[in-house]
């Protein structure tokens, strides 16, 4: 049954501090919590702790064990009543940490003990008010195996350690700052140890400490010092500091997401720290140094000022990608970091809000809270930030953050605590803005203008526009900020600034308009809206070119295509203008950086596309989309070749130029290999890459297009790379991409490699998930095979890893993009899931919201 935001009361008791201890067992973990209760308020209600998969071994209060007459035990919850204002709480559990396939609480896979408690982890490792508002000051004891566990870590500093009989030793963590036990972490295996240190700006000299597995030292130094160049930029943009002696990031190969934020000790997605030059791609070294920054700035947005409840998720989670993209955009062009994020929040978050699971940024009801770590919650999370961060400027955003943290340090608090502390900071109004928070669906701007040459005025009207959204919400008008400029071609500076839309229509007048102007829009997409206004093709060839904003210029093109690639989906036979080429022609030969003009050379992806078109058949729209690529490969055939050939160096560098050069390499690359001469160019590619970026790519396109080197390329990647499971995870990804109509099949064999294991979840990720997210073509084959493998694969993960079953169901519930042939087909597999013994929580929520 499901949980309401309207519902919240505060705990009945608090929990001050938390003594664990803590002895690993494969089978028979024995944790012993010593908890210091505290009655708030008076009352005489029982204390309700929540605890699952565990055995309870015994309860003390005081120290005097209690016997089950005065204690109530459920699947999830323990119950206490009679309990006096103040009192020591023992309880001992026992776990299984090796039969924990779902990798939430404490669990034991490739020799490590790792944990993962966000969001409702901690209840599976002891009875606890598992909820953020409880904060408590931890200590951990953990006893293991000196030999096959040299290392073991938890939260804050070292305290003590020591041997024990049998080979046994233990370490005992303190961790001085009160936290919420989803911060709670606990690692113990045998590393090899990166070891660095950064002195804050105050002159603390911080210990770090990167523990990876045995041999792969050279693989942890970009995070390293990815993750300097994060403590450095939070204090030059933020003023803050970290706060403990010690920083700990630990890379395990089993995870179910990115990274986990835990005071003082960040658990890491391997994928996410390790990199070298040959087995990691540009975008892998990218996602690495965004996501320890991520991380590193939770320490504060997240771990110092922690969420109220749940239902406040992107309080922390939208700041903290907000922060984490503006040091990539810092790090890297902006520009192109900036196209980077919106292409997710187009591609992904539009078709969430369009979809069954359509949810305000802060959601008001959840049944499973791990179904609530979104697209929405992240990235449109982040993009409200933006805007206030757009409406406030810099200066008084910087002082509404310093004003949040005088306030909130320390505390649990709500995302309403937020935007106060940035209203009053800042002295702005923003009361409507605040709708962004409650409000789900993406809202699209209608966009009609008037231009009066006798008066020389221009009026601008725009109007909101709210689709329906799954969840029957009703739409109320936002305030939006709208970059825009006006761009003539008299010699007066153009016009431009921001306007705040606030009603439903309304119509802002320009004077000393000189010529009819063409409006630039939502500049660096200033708000996570769509734009619906009349450019025509040379419209949006003059945007190309004459915006000052480098995104709207990106985005002129997008939308070139995007209305070429919807008039293909129904006349394939459409006869294309060779202005779209002659366009394209100007971006290669102009003078702007390689990764903006390879950003600008990208055709708008199936998902962008899906989204932006009501009912689609998926095969016509796949077939649209390489009707025009090929096209656009056709006539700027000698320029690609040119292009491509004058950026083959045989010289590997990683700086920023080299990073993009690359990149518009491999766009050329991709556009020719629809080409006669593709097999020889892309052969030639494979076999003279000195790095994985290039390597990578030339398997790509074999399988996107079926080239005849295919089947040799990949074996010798799979030769070459076997053993590094993280490259073999890319081999994985490129055989589900296979443009071909066995791909079922040869998937289906995949499953039985020796180096396949569903139960890793980046492995069920890169065949399945690769398959069903990306291979757009066969998984939406009309004869449902596509469908149902992935029924079959979500019926094992159903009982295996829960959370990743909920991500890989993605798109079959979002089936209403799609034409109703296609839609029944989905909805059948759905049926089916429904009926499967012993459905996750997380599927449940999900079926529900599909079907009903
Ligand atoms: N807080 C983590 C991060 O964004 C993600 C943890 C997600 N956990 C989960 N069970 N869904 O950095
Ligand atoms: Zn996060």
């Amino acid at each position: 049954s499901p949980r309401y935001l309207k519902d919240y009361q505060v705990p009945d008791y608090k929990i001050s501090t938390v003594d664990l201890t803590i002895e690993l067992d494969d089978n028979k973990t024995i944790v012993t919590n010593v908890m210091n209760v505290i009655k708030s308020g008076e009352h005489q209600r029982a204390l309700v702790l929540d605890g699952e998969h565990m055995q309870l071994k015994s309860v003390l209060i005081n120290q005097t064990q209690i016997d089950s007459s005065q204690y109530q035990l459920s699947d999830s919850t323990l119950s206490i009543t009679n309990l006096p204002e103040q009192f020591t709480l023992t309880i001992t559990t026992e776990i299984n940490p090796v039969a924990n396939t779902a990798l939430e609480g404490l669990y034991k896979s490739a020799d490590v003990y790792c944990t993962q408690c966000e969001a409702e982890g901690f209840r599976r490792i002891t009875y606890f008010l598992d909820r953020p508002d409880v904060m408590a000051v931890y200590t951990t004891k953990i006893i293991a195996d000196k030999t096959s566990f040299p290392f073991l870590l938890a939260n804050g500093n070292k305290v003590e350690q020591g041997n024990l009989a049998n080979n046994l030793h233990y370490v005992t963590w303190h961790d001085p700052f009160p936290k919420p036990c989803y911060l709670f972490a606990l690692v113990a295996g045998n590393f090899d140890l990166l070891s660095d240190t950064f002195t804050t700006t105050s002159g603390r000299e911080v210990k770090l400490e990167l523990f990876v597995d045995k041999g792969n030292l050279s693989r942890g130094e970009h995070a390293m010092v990815s993750l300097k160049k994060s403590m450095l930029w939070d204090e030059q943009q933020f003023n803050l500091e970290y706060d403990l002696d010690i920083y700990m990031i630990v890379a395990v190969d089993f995870f179910n997401m990115g990274a986990m934020e835990n005071k003082g000790l960040n658990v890491f997605n391997s994928k996410f720290v390790l990199a070298d030059d040959l087995s990691a791609t540009d975008d892998d070294f990218f996602n690495v140094e965004a996501v320890i920054a991520h991380e590193y700035f939770h320490n504060w947005t997240g771990n110092r000022v922690t969420c109220r409840d749940w239902f406040q998720l992107s309080l922390k989670e939208g700041l903290t990608v907000f922060r984490d993209q503006q040091f990539s955009a810092d790090m890297h062009s902006s520009t192109v970091t900036r196209i980077k994020n919106v292409k997710i929040v187009r591609a992904q978050q539009f078709a969430e809000d369009a979809g069954p699971m359509a949810h305000p940024i802060r959601p008001e009801k959840v049944m499973e809270m791990n179904n609530f770590y979104t697209l929405t919650v992240y990235e449109k999370g982040s993009e409200v930030i933006r805007m206030m961060h757009t409406i406030l400027g810099d200066d008084a955003f910087k002082a509404g953050i310093e004003l949040y943290f005088d306030r909130h340090d320390g505390q649990a608090v709500t995302c309403d605590d937020f935007v106060a502390a940035m209203s009053d900071a800042s002295k702005t109004d923003l009361s409507q803005f605040k709708l962004w928070y409650s409000q789900s669906g993406t809202p699209e701007l209608i966009v009609s203008d008037d231009y009066n040459s006798a008066t020389n005025t221009y009026q601008l009207t725009i109007e909101q526009s709210y689709p329906q959204t799954h969840d029957k919400q009703e739409k109320q008008n936002l305030h939006i900020p709208i970059n825009f400029e006006l761009i003539t071609n008299d010699n007066e500076p153009n016009q431009g600034g921001l306007l705040h839309s606030k009603e439903k229509t309304q119509t802002w007048t320009f004077d000393n308009v000189c010529s009819k102007p063409l409006p630039a829009l939502l500049g660096n997409f200033s708000a996570p809206v769509k734009l619906n206004y009349h450019y025509n093709d040379q419209d949006l060839n003059t945007l190309m070119v004459d915006a000052s904003d480098e995104f709207n210029r990106w985005d002129a093109g997008q939308k070139l295509f995007a209305g070429y690639i919807k008039q293909l989906v129904n006349n394939p036979e459409l006869d294309l203008p060779l202005q779209i080429a002659s366009a394209l022609e100007q971006v290669l030969a102009c003078n702007a950086d390689n990764a903006f003009k390879a950003e600008q050379l990208i055709l708008p992806s199936f998902d962008e596309m899906a989204a932006a078109i009501v009912e689609v058949n998926p095969g016509s729209l796949v077939r649209a989309i390489t009707v025009l690529k090929g096209f656009i490969a056709e006539q700027l055939q000698v320029q690609f070749l040119q292009t491509y050939q004058s950026l083959c160096t045989s010289e590997f560098a990683k700086d920023g130029q080299a990073i993009g050069n690359r990149a518009l390499k491999n766009v050329c690359l991709d556009y020719l290999s629809l080409l006669d001469g593709a097999n020889a160019l892309v052969l030639n590619q494979f076999t003279d890459a000195n790095n994985m970026t290039d390597q990578l790519a030339a398997i790509k396109v074999a399988a996107l297009n079926d080239l005849a080197c295919f089947e040799d390329v990949m074996t010798e990647f799979a030769t070459q790379w076997q053993g590094n499971t993280l490259v073999m995870d890319k081999w994985f990804t490129i055989n589900a991409l296979h443009n071909n109509e066995n791909v079922v099949q040869r998937i289906t064999g995949l499953l039985e490699h020796p180096e396949f294991s569903i139960d890793n979840p980046n492995r069920a990720r890169a065949l399945i998930g690769a398959f069903a997210f990306y291979n757009s073509e066969y998984f939406h084959n009309k004869d449902a095979s596509g469908y149902e493998f992935l029924f079959e694969q979500l019926a094992k993960l159903n009982t295996i890893n829960p959370q990743v079953a909920s991500r890989l169901i993605t798109p079959l519930i979002q089936f209403k993009s799609f034409d109703n042939n296609h839609q029944q087909l989905m909805k059948g597999q759905l049926q089916k899931l429904t009926k499967l013994e012993s459905l996750s929580r997380d599927l449940i929520e999900k079926l529900d919201a599909a079907l009903k």
